[in-house]
């Protein structure tokens, strides 16, 4: 069997530059197959020309506001998306999984007055369809298991994640304005948005701006492999874990952040919150420590130095300019 793993990825949101650098970075020739997991002909296919040892399922629509003005988009990419690859995962008896689940799978009430958020709090009551299609999969994902237990699965509970490579070639490239924070800011500082809204200055927090945990792409993509040596030795029921650094950060502290690393004032004005943003979000990691022998190494600084150096190397994204 080669030692290979399905990565599952949406496939129109993929840059093909973005997988030349990944083979640039990784010295190894990377097999890339285009398609849409709701195709089960397509699923079929790539199961019958490789064999694969794991399945890392990231595939997914992740915007929240547009998940709650086009719902069905996101039922039928995430939920439906899902169920094809598993239907086709049991078919070929591919059965080990890790799937990218979201922190906002965490109940609406819980999240706001249990803080640090262990894998122990209340899940469900979500407040928005990304967050509710996440935790649609994370149930089916668990009945799955009871049906047939030589399922392996582990779900990582992601919090925020931020930042780029340390090469400064690979990084986030969102369509159109932003949704998220730390590509906000970095757009601010190079020059392409005038200045970041900061949704919200009346919070009961520090500072009075929205608290989260914000953890980099790296030490992220690490809990990935630490969860595939888990599940490579323990056949144990769904592994659910968070994936944080257990320290919470205000807006207003990331823009401070971000200006030391990149040198650059990031303008700012206080706005309206944002419909569906709680006060405070962060995790209590410790469950992955355990687990997984996983905790987040870099900090705060490395996030913004990496973010920063991906956004100046490429101001444009992957594309040559913004047209
Ligand atoms: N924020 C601003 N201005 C902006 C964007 C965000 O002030 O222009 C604030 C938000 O109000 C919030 C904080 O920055 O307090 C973080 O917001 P993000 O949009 O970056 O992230 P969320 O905490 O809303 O998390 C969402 C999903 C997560 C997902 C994450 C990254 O809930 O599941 O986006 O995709 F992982």
């Amino acid at each position: 069997m080669l030692d290979m793993i399905l990565l599952c990825l949406i496939i129109f949101q993929i840059h093909q530059k973005s997988l030349n650098r990944v083979e640039k970075i990784i010295n190894k020739k990377v097999i890339f197959e285009k398609g849409d997991l709701r195709d089960i002909d397509v699923l079929k296919n790539l199961f019958t020309k490789y064999k694969f040892d794991s399945v890392i399922h990231f595939a997914g629509l992740k915007a929240v506001g547009e998940s709650v003005s086009n719902p069905l988009k996101y039922y039928d990419n995430n939920v439906n998306g899902t169920l094809k690859l598993l239907e086709v995962i049991s078919l070929f008896g591919c059965k080990k999984i890790v799937f990218s689940s979201s922190a906002t799978v965490y109940d609406e009430v819980d999240a706001a007055n249990y803080i640090p958020l262990s894998e122990q709090n209340k899940t469900g009551k979500t407040t928005n369809p990304y967050g509710t299609s996440k935790y649609m999969i994370e149930r089916i994902l668990e009945d799955l298991y009871v049906s047939d237990n030589s399922f392996q699965i582990a779900i990582l509970r992601y919090f925020n994640p931020v930042g780029a490579h340390e090469s400064g070639t690979i990084g986030e490239d969102p369509n159109g304005i932003p949704n998220n924070l730390m590509p906000f800011i970095a757009q601010t500082a190079v020059g392409k948005r005038e200045f970041l809204s900061v949704f919200g200055g009346d919070y009961d927090t520090h500072d009075g701006t929205g608290v989260r945990d914000y953890i980099h792409v790296v030490d992220l993509a690490i809990a990935h492999i630490k969860a595939i040596e888990y599940l490579n030795k323990s056949a144990t029921k769904p592994l659910v874990v968070n994936i944080g650094t257990g320290k919470g950060y205000s807006v207003l502290d990331m823009v401070k952040s971000f200006s030391k690393a990149s040198g650059v004032e990031i303008p700012y004005k206080i706005s309206q919150r944002r419909a569906g943003d709680i006060a405070k979000c962060y995790a209590k990691p410790s469950f992955a420590k355990e687990i997984l022998g996983w905790e987040a190494k870099k900090t705060l600084e490395d996030m913004c130095v990496d973010s920063w150096r991906w956004q100046k190397e490429n101001p444009f994204g992957y594309k040559q300019t913004d047209c």
